[in-house]
């Protein structure tokens, strides 16, 4: 992909891979028709200046809630993202953390790689079983969907889940998936609660502490969405007095921070932002920003295109 950028676009690559400042995105603003943030790159309305030479925002990722649209929108800049090609890899992420934490398979690689395990014995890391039990899923759209194909055929589970609109199509009767008009609903019935809703102003911190407060003790909590959905501190409180059973968190709200209190509870599994982490995935999705891209400059509408 890189080589398409340069070679056909002559596009400035970023090759240190890391996040612009905002000072740097203004600039960038200011210098290219075209810029390709990543979900990593933070561009409140204050990056956009009043005539920016930029008419194109390609973001390499299908969450655009770093992008604040309306500001897009009134610039005038076109906004595209990279929907569908990692479906895949994002629910088999949730699955793997769902997995992992149940299975406490973090930690116990944790203790085996330290030198600790001392044999097999009938009590040592026993966590809870997977298949079977009952998956509640907030947000059923295409990564929401995809995790629950797999939950119901693969693990044999339960389908329940929670979506703003009314969802009813045959699917979902295939998956016998119930859909339920509240969260709490959902979150009181789940063995495992899995988040595929977007992030964003509409979405912050839908799970609460009154929502947590609705799920099992023995149930866990799955993030691969997006980190500012849950209110973390009061998902800290929750697991540190195990209210509920652990969490397979995949986000965090203010990424790459990770709150130490989480670091240190043996109940979560955290993960650096993987979800669309295959080398299969982040080129179709670079192939996505070039078809978006190249749409664009032939004046035709991108097909991904968000604003
Ligand atoms: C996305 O695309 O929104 C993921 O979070 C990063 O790939």
């Amino acid at each position: 992909m890189e080589k398409i950028l340069v070679e056909r676009f002559r596009a400035q690559l970023n090759v240190a891979d890391i996040p612009l400042s905002e000072h740097e995105l203004m600039d960038a603003f200011r210098d290219f028709d075209v810029v390709l943030p990543t979900v990593s790159d933070r561009l409140p309305a204050a990056v956009f200046p009043p005539s920016p030479r930029v008419r194109f925002l390609g973001n390499f990722g299908v969450g655009f809630n770093h992008i604040d649209i309306d500001a897009a929108r009134q610039a005038g800049i076109m906004v595209t993202n990279t929907p569908g090609v990692l479906t895949d890899c994002t629910a088999d992420l949730a699955i793997t953390l769902m997995l992992m934490v149940a299975r406490r398979a973090g930690e116990g690689e944790r203790q085996l790689r330290d030198g600790e395990w001392a044999g097999w014995c009938p009590t040592h890391m026993v966590g809870r079983k997977v298949s079977g039990k009952t998956l509640g899923i907030v947000g059923m759209g295409r990564i929401g969907r995809a995790t629950a194909r797999r939950a119901r055929f693969g693990f044999g589970m339960n389908i329940v889940f929670y979506n703003r609109s009314l969802q009813h199509d045959e699917e979902l009767r295939s998956l016998g998936a119930l859909q339920f008009d509240t969260i709490e609903e959902v979150m009181a019935q789940a063995d495992f609660v899995s988040l595929h809703c977007p992030g964003g102003a509409e979405n912050k911190h839908i799970i609460n502490a009154g929502r947590l407060a609705t799920m099992r003790q023995e149930a866990f909590l799955i993030n691969t969405a997006r980190g500012d959905v849950v209110d973390e501190a009061a998902l800290i409180d929750a697991l540190g007095e195990r209210r509920i059973a652990g969490a397979g968190l995949d986000v965090f709200a203010s990424e790459p921070s990770v709150p130490d209190k989480l670091k240190s509870m043996s109940n979560v599994v955290l993960l650096p932002h993987l979800g669309s982490a295959t080398e299969e995935t982040r080129t179709a999705m670079g192939m996505k920003v070039v078809e978006n891209l190249e749409a664009f400059l032939e004046g035709r509408d991108p097909p991904d295109r968000v604003a």
